[in-house]
C-alpha cells in the first residue's frame, strides 16, 4: 500500500529533519504546523516499527477536526484491504508494522492525569501554548522507555495562552534552567508565507490576517512573542527609551522616592502558589510607583518545606528596617481579605501581626481591581501612564503582561497564571481608586476569526 503525504515546504522539511530532543515548530498562523504533525507522525510510525507515538491537542473535537479526521483520510482508513485500522475508543491509529498513533486531549488538571500511566516514543503537542507549563511538564513525563527509538517531544506554537511564557522561555529567550541542556532545543519559526500550499489555495486567509487589529497581526502574521492574544494588560509597554524620561513606558530605571509621597505594602498569601509583597509609593499627583518586589514561594518546589506566615512576616519585617526608602517610614499594609480567615484558630493576619506586620483588608472587587489597573497603565497625551515599576522589580515586569484572560469568565483573569502580583498590587489601587482614564484601552478577549476546522 501507498501513502501519499504531499510534499513539504522548505520550514517543514527542515521540521521533519529536526533530530533535537525538543523541536519548536511555528510561532505563527498557517504556517503548516498541524499538517507537519501529522506527516512527521506518519514518517515515524512507517520508519520505526512498533513506535508508539501521541498527539495531544487542548480539546477533543480540534483533536478530531485537526487530526484524526485529515489522517484517517490521509491513511485511507475504512478502504477495503487497508491494514492500518483506528481503533475509536482507544482513540488510537494502528499500523501493520506495530506501531501506533495515539491522540489525546487536556484542558484541566483531570484530562492530564488521565495520561500518567501512559508511556510513549515521541510526542507531539499542537499548540502547545494552548496548555499549561504544568501540563506539558506532566505530558513529557510520558516520552520514556528502555527501547532504541527516538524519545522526542515536538511543540507547535502560537504566541498567547497559558503557555505562552513557558514556551517563549525556552525557545525564543532560550533563557535555560539548571536541568535544560540549550543544545536539546530547537525552534523553527514557520509563517504563512512559508506555506505556499495556502496562500495558493485560499490568498483570503493572508489577507484577513493582514487586515487583523495591531497586536493580533503582530502576534499571528509576525509571530512576534511580544504581542499576544487574549493578554490582559495589552497597553503594557517596558520600552527601554522610555526608561530615563519615564515616558511611553510602564518600566523605570530607579530613582529616589520623596519622604513626603505615602507608602503602601500589598500583599497576596499563596497556599501552593508564590506569594506576593509589593512596597508602592504614591506621589503628589496619586501616581503610582512600585519600587520593591518580594515574591517566593509558600512551599519550595525543590526541598517540600512549607514557608510559615510568620517566616514571612519575618523577612517583610526585616526588609522594612534595613531597606533604605522603607526604614524608619509609616507604611500602609494592604492584604487580600483571604488571610482573615481562621483555618486553624488563628489567622494568617493573626501571625502576621505578632511580628509586627500589619494589614487593614484589601476590595478584591475582581472587576473594579480590573479596570482600577487599565486606568492606572494608560498613557496620557504625553505618554506618561499612572503606573510605574522599577527596573530591579523582575518579577512584577515578568508576570504582569504575561497575564491573560479567563476562558470561562472572559472578562477577568486567568486566576491559574502565576497573578499574585497583580493581585497585590490591585489590592493597593482599589486604595487609590482613579477616575475612568480617557485613553485607557479595554481590550476584550477576541473570538478567533481565523479558525480554518471551524470554517
Ligand atoms: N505541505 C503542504 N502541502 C499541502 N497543503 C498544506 C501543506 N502544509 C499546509 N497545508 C495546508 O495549509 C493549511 C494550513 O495548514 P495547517 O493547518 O497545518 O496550519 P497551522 O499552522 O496548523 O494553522 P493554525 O495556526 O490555524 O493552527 C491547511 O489546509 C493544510 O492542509
Ligand atoms: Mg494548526
Amino acid at each position: 500500500m501507498q501513502i501519499d503525504l504531499g510534499r513539504p515546504n522548505a520550514k517543514q522539511d527542515l521540521f521533519l529533519r529536526d533530530h533535537h530532543k525538543h523541536v519548536a515548530f511555528g510561532g505563527a498562523r498557517g504556517g503548516g504546523k498541524s499538517w507537519a504533525v501529522r506527516a512527521k507522525a506518519v514518517l515515524l510510525a512507517c520508519k520505526h516499527a512498533g513506535i508508539k507515538i501521541m498527539i495531544i491537542r487542548k480539546s477533543y473535537p480540534e483533536l478530531q477536526q485537526n487530526h484524526i479526521r485529515p489522517l484517517r483520510e490521509l491513511l485511507k482508513i475504512g478502504m477495503p484491504g487497508n491494514p492500518i485500522k483506528y481503533n475509536d475508543s482507544r482513540k488510537e491509529i494502528q499500523f501493520p508494522n506495530g506501531s501506533l498513533i495515539l491522540f489525546g486531549y487536556c484542558s484541566n488538571d483531570n484530562d492530564v492525569s488521565r495520561y500518567q500511566g501512559t508511556e510513549v516514543d515521541v510526542l507531539f503537542l499542537d499548540e502547545a501554548t494552548h496548555l499549561d507549563e504544568d501540563w506539558i511538564k506532566k505530558l513529557r513525563a510520558c516520552v520514556r522507555g528502555v527501547n532504541e527509538f527516538p524519545k522526542r517531544i515536538y511543540y507547535t506554537c502560537n504566541p498567547g495562552g497559558k503557555g505562552h511564557a513557558f514556551i517563549k522561555r525556552l525557545f525564543i529567550d532560550r533563557d535555560f534552567m539548571a536541568d535544560e541542556y540549550p543544545e536539546d532545543y530547537s525552534f523553527i519559526q514557520s509563517m504563512v508565507y512559508d506555506n505556499y500550499a495556502l496562500m495558493e489555495s485560499d490568498p483570503e486567509y493572508v489577507k484577513q490576517l493582514e487586515a487583523l487589529p495591531d497586536a493580533l497581526r503582530k502576534a499571528w502574521l509576525e509571530g512576534d512573542w511580544n504581542a499576544f492574544v487574549g493578554q490582559v494588560f495589552a497597553e503594557w509597554r517596558n520600552n527601554p527609551d522610555g526608561h530615563k524620561n519615564r515616558r511611553w513606558s510602564h518600566v523605570v530605571d530607579d530613582f529616589d522616592i520623596d519622604s513626603s509621597w505615602k507608602i503602601y505594602r500589598g500583599f497576596d498569601f499563596g497556599y501552593t502558589k508564590p506569594f506576593a509583597c509589593v512596597w508602592i509609593a504614591v506621589d503628589h499627583y496619586g501616581r503610582m510607583i512600585l519600587f520593591k518586589e518580594y515574591y517566593g514561594c509558600t512551599r519550595q518546589a525543590d526541598t517540600g518545606v512549607q514557608m510559615q506566615p510568620r517566616e514571612i512576616a519575618q523577612k517583610i519585617h526585616e526588609i522594612e528596617k534595613t531597606d533604605p526608602v522603607l526604614k524608619g517610614r509609616k507604611i500602609i499594609g494592604i492584604a487580600d481579605p483571604a488571610i482573615w480567615q481562621m483555618t486553624t484558630g488563628e489567622s494568617i493576619a493573626d501571625m502576621m501581626e505578632k511580628e509586627g506586620v500589619y494589614f487593614s483588608k484589601g476590595d478584591h472587587t475582581r472587576l473594579a481591581g480590573l479596570m482600577q489597573m487599565h486606568y492606572r497603565l494608560a498613557f496620557d497625551e504625553e505618554g506618561f501612564p499612572m503606573f510605574y515599576v522599577f527596573k530591579s522589580c523582575r518579577n512584577v515586569i515578568r508576570t504582569l503582561p504575561i497575564l491573560i484572560y479567563d476562558e470561562k469568565h472572559p472578562e477577568d483573569v486567568d486566576t491559574t497564571m502565576e497573578d499574585h502580583l497583580y493581585d497585590a498590587i490591585r489590592y493597593v489601587c482599589m486604595e487609590n481608586p482613579l477616575n475612568p482614564r480617557k485613553s485607557a484601552v479595554w481590550t476584550p478577549p477576541e473570538e478567533d476569526p481565523l479558525n480554518m476546522w471551524q470554517r
